[in-house]
């Protein structure tokens, strides 16, 4: 479905991230994306961060100015949305791990959120430069899963990179499944650590989108377009790709190292 909405609701979530609720019917699973972009800009691909009923929401990280501006739409505003495409999050594990960085949270507190609903146990390892960019901490403990937080300044939790907790907390409980979503560094460094503990892994992967519909090339991962076959995809699909954590297309195409 192609529409323009009007936001209803704008939530600052962190420093750097916001929240956009507005109305769209179509059914959507935690996992999926849609296109979305201010009338006359270019679009970005998000996934939706609230995946119920008709209030759907985005949750946008100020990053480039295609992000800047659609975080800066208002209440009211007009947003284009298309969507929601992609693969998502198979909810059938019963003990998760969820590890996420940034604005990877967005994509996991839904999937947490219905794991949860469905009798799941969650555990949360939630990463972020410094302590305000904590994005969906509470939201997770609302939901009843346990928090262990890392940020990179120490202001709360561990200090240093989230893939240190996530691989003491694999090391430490037998969980059926590990989910992430992140710089895609930290998710290589996820799967690497929970593989040969026989735990699956499931990445909710970001790449340069154009059309989201598996006809352009932009999203191409080794075999793979992540807009089709993904984003969300299993660590053994991944685990054979060379590219995955270490090389990324710019939006020409050409491959740079991360
Ligand atoms: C399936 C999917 C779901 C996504 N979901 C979300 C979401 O829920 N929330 C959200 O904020 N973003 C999400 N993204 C990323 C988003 O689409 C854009 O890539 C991001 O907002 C940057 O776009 P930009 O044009 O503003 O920045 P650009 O001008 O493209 O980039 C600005 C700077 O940010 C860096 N950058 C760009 N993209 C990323 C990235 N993904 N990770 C790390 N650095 C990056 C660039 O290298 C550059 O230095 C998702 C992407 C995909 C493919
Ligand atoms: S974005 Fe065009 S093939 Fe995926």
């Amino acid at each position: 479905m192609r529409t323009v909405v009007a936001v209803s609701e704008r939530v600052g979530e962190t420093p750097s991230t916001v929240t956009l609720r507005f109305p769209f019917d179509p059914p959507a699973d935690p996992g999926q994306f849609v296109m979305v972009w201010v009338p006359g800009d270019d679009e970005l691909p998000m996934s939706l961060s609230y995946t119920d009923g008709t209030s759907k929401g985005v949750t946008v990280k100020a990053m480039g100015d295609t992000s800047r501006r659609i975080q800066a739409i208002r209440e009211g505003d007009a947003l284009g949305i298309r969507g929601p495409y992609g693969k998502p999050f198979d909810l059938a594990p019963r003990r998760i791990l969820v590890v996420g960085g940034g604005s990877g949270a967005a994509v996991l507190a839904p999937a947490a959120e219905k794991a949860r609903a469905l009798g799941a146990s969650v555990t949360v390892a939630l990463g972020a430069t410094t302590r305000r960019e904590l994005l969906f901490a509470d939201r997770f403990r609302s939901m009843g899963a346990t928090v262990a937080v890392a940020t990179d300044d120490g202001t709360e939790g561990d200090r240093g990179f989230v893939t240190g907790v996530a691989a003491r907390l694999v090391g430490e409980t037998p969980f059926d499944a590990v989910w992430t979503c992140g710089p895609e560094i930290m998710m290589r460094k996820v799967l690497d650590a929970a593989a040969p503990r026989g735990v699956p892994v499931t990445c909710a992967v970001e790449r340069h989108m154009k059309c989201a519909l598996g006809m352009c090339d932009a999203c191409a991962l080794g075999p793979y377009h992540v807009c089709t076959d993904g984003p969300v995809f299993s660590g053994v699909a991944l685990a054979g790709v060379p590219d995955f954590g270490r090389y990324h297309r710019d939006p020409s195409g050409r491959r740079v190292p991360f």
